[in-house]
């Protein structure tokens, strides 16, 4: 009998080796490789439709490719306009963010104008899922709820019913009895996803697959998934929070600039017209320490209320504190006000809060941050009318940031009079003379601080 050969898999990057090694040699991780049996793949075609020959590209036929609409607008503007026929579409996310309860809402839309949706769960049960689609009110008999966990089952299952749209939730629980390693081990995963990539290209059927995201932030722990589908999207927010982003990272079909605002409300995900409005909406007027921020998000314009405490510290080490923002940025803008405007805050404790549960990783909320240290140390408010944006570089200058004119546009829309920007932003700004903007140009923070603390 011959031996069965066997391989050893990274679990974090899907490096292999033909012996175990305590060290993964392509990502560094530790203890991370794993025995798996080596499959040879089988390449066999799914269906029975005759092997594609190279042809010209304008003969080619694209007509036949209407975009299916899932009625959802912020999730069809995502995608680039509609789910293309034959893609397959990644929607990963933290455990517990709403994936399931937006892939159903999705399938709900897509089974009422086009026909039946097959949603497959290897994670709840029938009747867990009907539950919640009853809780959204989307029951419908073209929602085929199937709860497998083989995928070769799935796949002769999905090619017999032929349905408009097929989801898997999640990658994680499928595996292919081919491969003898645990679901949701690198080999499974990627595996799955490779058959379901054939099924979909095969098929013409659109098929959307949910991944659990590991706590570094890696959809199953390999970046592999992603480069395998043709859309990846993250669904992101803080759990104690309504505000979820849905963001396209990846998009073969349209643009990785749009993203999605939802809420997540007691009858499932309702899209946001004006998140801006109801991220101010609580916002304390005249308060030290408060200062608003037009951030980018994608292409579209938020306004997002920056928040910072900064008091006598009662111990030797003074504590920083970041929510929603980078923690190193913080402590690199208190070094930049301490040496560059002189003021002593190394014995202060300092607190800074994105208001509204949003990850902040942009440039421009520099200055903001900046300079709401600065209003709660010395204890006087900005102007409520105030709207401030602008990176700061380590000498104390204020440089440029991207699409000014569409953050101010959005922010003069909610009522802003003043603008506190980049003077470098100030001279290719295209505004319609509109009454009453006030647009200062600063070039270092000191300058910000003189136009911002009369
Ligand atoms: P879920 O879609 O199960 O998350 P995931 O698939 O990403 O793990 O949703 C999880 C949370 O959403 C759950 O804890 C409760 C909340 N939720 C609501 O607040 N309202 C609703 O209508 C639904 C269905 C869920
Ligand atoms: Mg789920």
């Amino acid at each position: 009998m011959s031996k069965i050969k066997t391989k050893f898999v990274c679990q974090e990057c899907g490096s292999e080796a033909s012996k175990w090694l305590g060290r993964c040699p392509g990502c560094g991780e530790w203890n991370t490789m794993a025995e798996e049996v080596a499959v040879k793949k089988s390449e066999a075609r799914l269906t029975a439709a005759p092997a594609p020959k190279p042809r010209p590209i304008n003969m080619v036929d694209t007509s036949a490719m209407p975009r299916l609409l899932t009625g959802i607008s912020e999730f069809d503007r995502v995608i680039g306009g509609g789910i293309v026929p034959g893609a397959l579409l990644l929607i990963g996310g933290d455990p517990g963010i709403g994936k399931s309860t937006l892939l159903l809402q999705v399938a709900a839309g897509i089974a009422n104008t086009y026909g039946p949706v097959l949603y497959i769960s290897g994670e709840e049960s029938a009747a867990q899922i009907k539950i919640r689609a009853e809780r959204l009110g989307k029951i419908s008999n073209n929602l085929l709820i199937f709860t497998e966990n083989n995928l070769e089952t799935i796949v002769l299952e999905a090619l017999q019913q032929k349905p408009a749209f097929v989801i898997i939730d999640s990658i994680q629980t499928m595996f292919s009895p081919e491969i003898p390693s645990a679901p949701g081990s690198v080999g499974q995963v990627r595996e799955s996803t490779g058959k379901l990539m054939r099924f979909a290209k095969e098929s013409g059927i659109p098929t959307a697959i949910i991944g659990h995201v590991t706590k570094d932030g890696n959809i199953a722990g390999p970046r592999l998934l992603e480069h395998m589908v043709d859309v990846v999207l993250y669904f992101e927010g803080e759990r104690s929070y309504a505000f979820r982003v849905l963001r396209a990272i990846k998009n073969r079909f349209g643009s990785t600039n749009e993203s999605g605002i939802f809420s997540m409300e007691e009858h499932g995900l309702a899209e946001v017209a004006n998140p801006s409005g109801l991220l101010l909406a609580e916002r304390p007027q005249g308060a030290p320490g408060s200062v608003v921020l037009a951030y980018l998000e994608g292409v579209r314009s938020l306004l997002i209320e920056i928040q910072a405490l900064v008091s006598t510290t009662c111990f030797g080490m003074p504590r920083r504190m970041a929510a929603g923002l980078d923690y190193n940025r913080l402590i690199l803008l208190l070094a930049v006000l301490e040496k560059r405007v002189g003021l002593m805050l190394a014995n202060q404790d300092a607190y800074v809060n994105a208001v509204g549960g949003f990850k902040i990783a942009e440039p421009a909320a520099d200055l903001p941050v900046a300079l709401a240290i600065v209003s709660s140390f010395r204890n006087i408010a900005v102007d409520s009318s105030t709207v401030v944006m602008g990176e700061v570089g380590l000498t104390g200058e204020v440089r440029m940031i991207s699409r000014a004119e569409a953050r101010i546009t959005e922010a003069a829309a909610l009522g802003f009079k003043r603008f506190v920007i980049p003077a470098g932003n100030l001279s290719g700004l295209k505004l319609p003379r509109t009454a009453g903007l006030d647009i200062i140009g600063v070039a270092s923070v000191s300058e910000a601080m003189e136009a911002v603390f009369v």
